[in-house]
């Protein structure tokens, strides 16, 4: 199979952990008989240093003339401490996201065996917890109108989401559910929020379609405390685009790490596949970060995007014996960790390949 990616790597340890997720996916097409070719792109703080601009209109581009996109992360203390940046990395993500129309950004939230003892929640509570949640990305407060009045003194973030785009991100989930235990958990703020109670109706509206899911519905803090009190009760979880980033950060401690977090944004043109986290500065240029997380993002682009799945378990499987071999990056390390099989970046993307 003939396929075109496009790396964006972005800022701080995006480029380290898209380099190992790249090899992997070269080592695929090299054991599979698949040709891969791969364009580069800028985005973010990069894309700014270079261009001016975090989203050039070439990186637009060349995305929408793709087979699927592996990206990084973007981001840089500088902004971070100065809330009156203009031009921000931030929003190369945001922009991509809208200019590709991926509304929704599926991340799965799977515990590997061996990083039982990685989490802070208690072992007895994470076995076999298995949650795949449906993240809207294109809507809500970080696309609503925002802006400030009073001379500054005011600020507002308008939370807002239409028929449409709750409709079409329920579908994807209800679909979901019927392939996996047909429980769907829907999250939302209809108790206080008017943009929440669209959402709720609409999602009740949906459910009509699909009799054989179990639905139920939880306010987002509610939903919060549930997720660490009991991870086993959730299958899908559909919820708009700030409460799914907030949750899925939290949902990262079932995996052990956000360094294990992959995630597909997909819509009705190409997948962009990502980590959860971000660039990371403290560990940036540090050779710590956990490739795992990019690699896991390239596996579901094989999966999602161009359909092969064997080679998407192949990948998973690899993950899955390099940490049965004791190997752990910084991140998924615990005091019983033997030295020696505490790994960087690179070493741990080698074993990867090893073992592939
Ligand atoms: P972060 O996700 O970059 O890091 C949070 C914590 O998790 C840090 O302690 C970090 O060292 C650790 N961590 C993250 N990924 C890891 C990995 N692969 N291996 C080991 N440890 C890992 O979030 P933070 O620190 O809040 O933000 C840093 C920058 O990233 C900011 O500029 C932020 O705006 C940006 N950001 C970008 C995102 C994206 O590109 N999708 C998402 C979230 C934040
Ligand atoms: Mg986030």
């Amino acid at each position: 199979m003939k396929k075109h990616i496009v790396v964006i790597a972005g800022d701080g340890i995006g480029q380290e952990v898209t380099t190992v997720g790249k090899q992997v996916l070269d080592r695929v097409a090299e054991k599979f008989g698949h040709e891969f070719t791969y364009d580069e792109a800028l985005i973010g703080h990069a894309a700014i240093e270079a261009t001016g601009n975090p989203l050039p209109e070439e990186t637009v581009t060349k995305s929408k003339q793709s087979d699927a996109i592996l990206f990084g992360a973007v981001g840089h203390p500088k902004y971070d401490n100065d809330p009156s940046a203009k031009v921000r990395p931030e929003q190369g993500l945001l922009g991509i996201r809208k200019a590709l129309g991926l509304y929704a950004n599926l991340r799965p939230i799977k515990l590997f065996d061996e990083l039982l003892q990685a989490s802070s929640i208690k072992p007895e509570f994470l076995q076999g917890a298995d949650i795949l949640f449906f993240r809207e990305l294109t809507g809500d407060v970080y696309f609503g109108e925002k802006g400030r009045k009073d001379e500054g003194d005011t600020a507002y973030d308008l939370m807002i989401y239409s028929r449409y785009e709750v409709e079409r991100i329920a579908v994807k989930a209800f679909e979901a559910a019927m392939t996996r235990r047909k429980k769907l958990c829907s999250v939302d703020k209809a108790n206080v929020l008017e943009s929440s109670r669209l959402w709720r109706e609409v999602v009740q509206e949906v459910a009509k379609r699909y009799p054989e899911v179990e639905v139920e519905h939880q306010f987002i803090d509610a939903a919060a405390m549930l997720l660490i009190k009991d991870p086993r009760r959730f299958d899908v979880v559909v919820t708009g685009n700030l409460f799914g980033d907030i949750l899925t950060d939290e949902a990262s401690q079932i995996a052990g790490s956000m360094g294990m977090l992959a995630s597909a944004s997909i819509g009705d043109t190409t997948g962009l596949y990502e980590p959860i986290h971000g660039s990371a500065h403290d560990i940036t240029g540090k050779g710590v970060a956990n490739p795992l997380a990019s690699v896991l993002s390239a596996a579901l682009m094989l999966e999602i995007s161009f359909g092969l799945k064997a080679e998407a378990e192949a990948v998973v499987n690899a993950v899955d014996q390099v940490l049965k071999a004791g190997y752990r990056t910084r991140d998924i390390a615990n005091a019983t960790t033997p030295a020696d099989r505490i790994l960087g970046t690179q070493a741990m993307g080698e074993q990867l390949l090893s073992k592939l």
